[in-house]
């Protein structure tokens, strides 16, 4: 694929307008972001999933904003124009306001990120408003929030019950008047985030597990990919088993190096044979 445009906010509500999906994966480093670029993905998160599929951690509670911003990096070197997301990690904007735009403008400063992404809903709306208000567009996510999964009872879907999916309209409003550009839903029933996508006015909506009727689509990409050894999550759906090949390949170079079929002579570099023997006349 040849060099695109960079995406824009305008170009991505045009997309909303158009009635066009807009296509969201994960990404924390420059090779993946390079074949994601390359793909024509239109946003891309620096998720702080990152802490469980790039550095083994059970949770993504351990993730530090040094750790975000280093990925963050290497993902905007591998992609130069998908609209690039930070995703705030644990405590980088519950504690204040001030932290909360601190945090916010290193993405923005140090990996040239076009946006951030934070967890909760209308208690966020005060954090999100004064990002928006510093000139950094802010992305929410409600149903499945990752860094309150404690408080949630868990990795499980969110607002199944009316009292609780009325709560995440609500939540969803009060991120939209906070001038969220997009929110992010995760693990909520398709009807309740076909109905938030309805009323969103302002803002477009982006579904991880919530049906179709959003505006666009997020996937994690290591469950994508089969790459995340640990679970597979019903709502991914593995679009080609990298981890697999990866696998195979790995076992295949152990019994290569070990049977001394590898490496053959395309594998290692030569000397002229006058070269060869006047360095053994020195030796
Ligand atoms: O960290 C992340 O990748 C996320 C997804 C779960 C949406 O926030």
């Amino acid at each position: 694929m040849s060099e695109r445009k960079k995406i824009t906010l305008p170009a991505l509500f045009k997309k909303v307008a158009n009635k066009e999906p807009i296509t969201m994966l994960t990404c924390y480093d420059y090779p993946t972001a390079h074949f994601q670029e390359q793909a024509g993905i239109d946003m891309i998160l620096v998720g702080d999933s990152l802490g469980m599929t790039m550095l083994g951690y059970e949770t993504t509670l351990p993730v530090t904003m040094d750790d975000m911003i280093r990925h963050a990096q290497a993902v905007r070197r591998g992609s130069p124009n998908a609209w690039l997301i930070g995703d705030m990690p644990y405590m980088s904007y519950q504690p204040s306001i001030e932290t909360a735009i601190r945090s916010a403008g290193r993405f923005m400063a140090e990996a040239a990120c076009d946006a951030i992404k934070l967890e909760g809903g209308a208690e966020m709306a005060d954090r999100m408003a004064a990002i928006v208000a510093s000139g950094i567009p802010a992305m929410g996510h409600l149903g499945l929030t990752p860094q309150s999964a404690s408080a949630l009872g868990g990795f499980r879907v969110q607002g199944k019950g009316a009292l609780q999916a009325k709560k995440i309209i609500d939540d969803a409003k009060a991120l939209e008047h906070a001038g969220a550009f997009a929110i992010l839903l995760e693990m909520v029933p398709d009807r309740l985030c076909k109905l938030i996508t309805e009323r969103a006015e302002n803002c477009f909506i982006i579904s991880l597990g919530s049906g179709l009727d959003a505006h666009g689509q997020l996937l994690i990409y290591h469950d994508a990919f089969g790459l995340y050894p640990r679970f597979k999550p019903r709502m991914a759906k593995v679009f080609a088993n990298a981890g697999e090949m990866i696998q195979n390949g790995l076992i295949q170079y152990v019994k290569e190096v070990s049977e001394r079929t590898f490496p053959t002579s395309e594998n290692w570099f030569g000397m002229p044979d006058d070269e060869y023997d006047e360095l053994l006349k020195l030796l």
